[in-house]
C-alpha cells in the first residue's frame, strides 16, 4: 500500500486525538475548578475520552501503519476489503464518542426503549477489529517468512482479540443485568489493561522495528512469544486489590515483572539505533523504560495493595498510554505523513514532551500525595495547565496532515494532467 493510501485514516486518527485530548483537558480543568452544570456526568465523559483515545486514536493509527508496512513486506497492494475495514473502523470509533458521552456504559432512554449506547458502540467496534484480524491473517499469509515486526503484530492481534473478550463480557453483564464486582472489574481490566499494554505496546514495538528496519539492520533475537505470554495475565493487577486473591496476585505480578524485563531487552536493542530516533521517539522509549521499572516495583511486597488506595492508577495509565504509546505513535505518524520537513516539527515535538512531562509529574505527585510538599488542588491545577499544549500540538499535526493531503491530491492532479489531456 502506498503511504498515500493510509493518509485519510491517519487524519481521522489525529482528529480523534484532538477531540479526545480536548475532552481530557476539559476533565482536567473540571477536576481543578469543578465541572460546569451542563456536564456533570464526569464518569460518562471520562469513558467518552478513554474510548475515543483507544478506538479512534491509537487503534486506528496502529492499524493504518501496520497495513502500510505489511504491504511493503508482501509487495502486494492491499485489496479493497482493507479500505472497507478501515472506513468501518474509523466510522465506529468516531461514533463511540457521542455514544459514551451521554451515559457511559449505562442505559439511555430513547423513546420507549432503554439502550446501552456505549456498550453497543463497543460491540460494533469489536466486530470491525475481528474483520481486521481476519484480513490481516489473509494478507500476511502471502509472506514466505515472518520478519520480527510481523511476529510482533501476530501476537499483538491475538492480545487484541483476547482483550475484546473483556469488552464483550462488560456488554454481556449489562445485557444480562449481572452485578458482580469481581467480574465487572475483571472484564473491565481485561479490556482496558490488556488492550493498552498488550495490543498497543506489542503492535507499537512491531511498528518501531519495521520503521527502524528501513534504516538499520534488525537484531537477530528479540523476545516475542514470551513477551506476549507474560503480558497476558498482568491485567489482574488493574483489578481493585480487595477483590484479587493472593495467589492470583502473585501470578499476575511475576508475569508482569517478567514482561518488564523483556521490555528492557527491546529497549536495550532500540538503544543501538538511537541515532535514527527523533527526540519524540526517544522520549517515548524513556517512558516505556519507566513502565518496565514500574512492573518490577510492583513485585515489592505491599506496594501494589498500598497503591490501590492512591491515585497512582491514573499516573500509570497515562505514563503508558500518553507517554510511551502516544508520543511514539505521533512521531511515527508524523514521519509517515512526510511532515518531517515542516519547520514546525521540532517545536511541536518539544512542546509535546514538555506538556506530557509536566502532566505526568503532576499525576505522579497526586499519586504520592503523602510524600510531596504540595496540595492535591495545586497538583490538579498544574496537570490541567499542562493540557492545552497537548491539544495544540495534536491540532497542529492534524491540520498539517490535512494540508499535506490536499497538497498530495493537487500534486497528483497536476502530475496526471498531461496524461489526461
Ligand atoms: C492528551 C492528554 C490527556 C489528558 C488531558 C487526559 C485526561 C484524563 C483525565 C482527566 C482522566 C480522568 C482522571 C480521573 O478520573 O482522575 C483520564 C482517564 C483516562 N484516560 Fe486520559 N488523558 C489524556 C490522554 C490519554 C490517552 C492518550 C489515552 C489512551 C490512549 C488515555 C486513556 C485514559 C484512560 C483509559 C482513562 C481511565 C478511564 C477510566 O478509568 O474509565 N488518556 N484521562
Amino acid at each position: 500500500m502506498q503511504s498515500r493510501a493510509v493518509r485519510p485514516y491517519l487524519s481521522v486518527a489525529l482528529f480523534a486525538l484532538v477531540v479526545a485530548a480536548s475532552t481530557g483537558s476539559f476533565l482536567r480543568f473540571g477536576l481543578g475548578w469543578g465541572m460546569p452544570a451542563w456536564a456533570t456526568n464526569f464518569t460518562a465523559i471520562r469513558h467518552a475520552h478513554s474510548h475515543l483515545m483507544y478506538f479512534g486514536w491509537a487503534t486506528l493509527a496502529l492499524m493504518a501503519l501496520m497495513w502500510h508496512f505489511l504491504s511493503g513486506y508482501t509487495g502486494r497492494a492491499l485489496p479493497p476489503g482493507v479500505h472497507w475495514q478501515m472506513r468501518l473502523t474509523s466510522f465506529m470509533a468516531v461514533l463511540s464518542f457521542p455514544a459514551f458521552w451521554i451515559n457511559g456504559y449505562g442505559l439511555t432512554q430513547i423513546g420507549s426503549v432503554s439502550l446501552p449506547l456505549g456498550a453497543i458502540a463497543s460491540t460494533f467496534n469489536g466486530f470491525t477489529w475481528f474483520y481486521f484480524a481476519w484480513l490481516y491473517r489473509r494478507e500476511s499469509s502471502y509472506l514466505r517468512q515472518r520478519p520480527l515486526p510481523v511476529q510482533l503484530w501476530d501476537w499483538a492481534i491475538l492480545l487484541l482479540l483476547l482483550s475484546s473478550g473483556g469488552a464483550l463480557g462488560l456488554v454481556g453483564m449489562v445485557a444480562a443485568g449481572i452485578q458482580s464486582p469481581f467480574f465487572q472489574q475483571t472484564f473491565l481490566h481485561l479490556f482496558l489493561d490488556l488492550f493498552g499494554v498488550g495490543w498497543f505496546t506489542v503492535a507499537l514495538l512491531g511498528l518501531f522495528w519495521a520503521w527502524l528496519g528501513q534504516r538499520a539492520e534488525l537484531p537477530r533475537r528479540l523476545p516475542v512469544v514470551p513477551l506476549a505470554l507474560a503480558i497476558a495475565p498482568a491485567f489482574f493487577l488493574g483489578v481493585a486489590p480487595a477483590l484479587v486473591p493472593t495467589p492470583l496476585f502473585w501470578v499476575a505480578a511475576v508475569a508482569n515483572g517478567l514482561a518488564g524485563l523483556l521490555i528492557f531487552w527491546h529497549v536495550a536493542a532500540l538503544l543501538q539505533g538511537w541515532m535514527y530516533l527523533s527526540w519524540l521517539m526517544r522520549f517515548g522509549v524513556a517512558l516505556l523504560t519507566v513502565h518496565g521499572l514500574t512492573a518490577l516495583v510492583v513485585l515489592w511486597p505491599g506496594v501494589w495493595a498500598w497503591s490501590g488506595d492512591t491515585q497512582l492508577r491514573i499516573y500509570f495509565l497515562h505514563n503508558l498510554l500518553l507517554g510511551w504509546v502516544s508520543s511514539t505513535l505521533l512521531a511515527l505518524v508524523m514521519d509517515q505523513l512526510g511532515l518531517g520537513k515542516s519547520q514546525w516539527l521540532p517545536w511541536l515535538g518539544w512542546i509535546w514532551i514538555g506538556g506530557v512531562g509536566v502532566m505526568l509529574l503532576a499525576l505522579l505527585g497526586l499519586g504520592m500525595l503523602q510524600f510531596v510538599p504540595f496540595s492535591a488542588l495545586f497538583l490538579l491545577r498544574v496537570a490541567a495547565w499542562s493540557t492545552p499544549a497537548l491539544v495544540g500540538v495534536a491540532g497542529a499535526v492534524w491540520l498539517l496532515s490535512l494540508r499535506r493531503g490536499r497538497a498530495g491530491t493537487s500534486s497528483r492532479t497536476t502530475h496526471n494532467a498531461p496524461q489526461n489531456s
